[in-house]
């Protein structure tokens, strides 16, 4: 899966990239990810990317032209035909709301790029014309699309196998198949008791089916 990401802050993802289960993902040829920056394909002179809102208000709006121009020269042509070739969602607050059912369509749609928008928000000529859905990661309103756009990866890539150690993790963990699209059950770990706080006694018993019983009964 190859996802795009336009952005105006591509070094905010520098940190994120370096992280292990990105690089496992990256590495296993499950996951490759590209950064551009819509200031470098600015038509405009001084490399322009916003503007006033028409009507007034306050803030900066993502000018249409702008991202047509980056759509443009990273894929070629017209950029109204790029969502035609993979889809382009736009990270914004009115999206549609990331959960782990639009997680399993992005897992299997192939490649796709984000959109993050920054200032006020986007042109929304760009929503109507160049994207293909809008997406949100919650009803809260960040200073722009690029944290979405990595929790969204994020939660992506830890589905790649071999990004995690253990295959199970993804496997056993919340909302997954594996557990009926439930929450996990809790997990505990040494010391088995700690200020009087114990450990439940089946889960160090060694007795598998009852270990297998008790977590089934304490999905959340
Ligand atoms: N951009 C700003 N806020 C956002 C949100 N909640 N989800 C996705 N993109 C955003």
């Amino acid at each position: 899966m190859r996802i795009d990401v336009f952005t105006l802050f591509p070094q905010w993802f520098n940190w994120f990239f370096q992280q292990r289960h990105l690089t496992n993902a990256i590495q296993s040829g499950g996951l490759t990810a590209r950064l551009f920056n819509y200031r470098d394909y600015s038509p405009l002179k001084h490399g322009q990317v916003d503007d006033t809102p028409f009507g007034g208000g306050a803030g900066m709006v993502l000018r249409v032209d702008v991202v047509c121009a980056a759509l443009s020269a990273v894929y070629g042509g017209d950029c109204r035909a790029v969502k035609r070739k993979q889809p382009v969602f736009l990270l914004s607050p009115r999206g549609r709301r990331l959960g782990s059912m639009l997680l399993d369509e992005l897992g299997s749609c192939g490649d796709f790029t984000l959109l993050c928008g920054r200032y006020e928000g986007f042109d929304q000529r760009i929503s109507d014309h160049l994207a293909t859905e809008e997406i949100s990661i919650g009803d809260y309103v960040l200073s722009g699309g690029e944290l979405a756009a990595m929790v969204l990866v994020d939660a992506l890539a830890r589905r790649i196998p071999g990004a995690l150690g253990a295959e199970d993790s993804v496997r056993l963990e919340s909302f997954s198949a594996g557990l009926d699209g439930r929450r996990e059950y809790p997990q505990y770990t040494k010391p088995a008791n700690f200020h009087g706080w114990q450990v439940p006694d089946v889960l160090l018993s060694g007795n598998h089916a009852e270990i297998e019983k008790w977590r089934r009964k304490h999905l959340g």
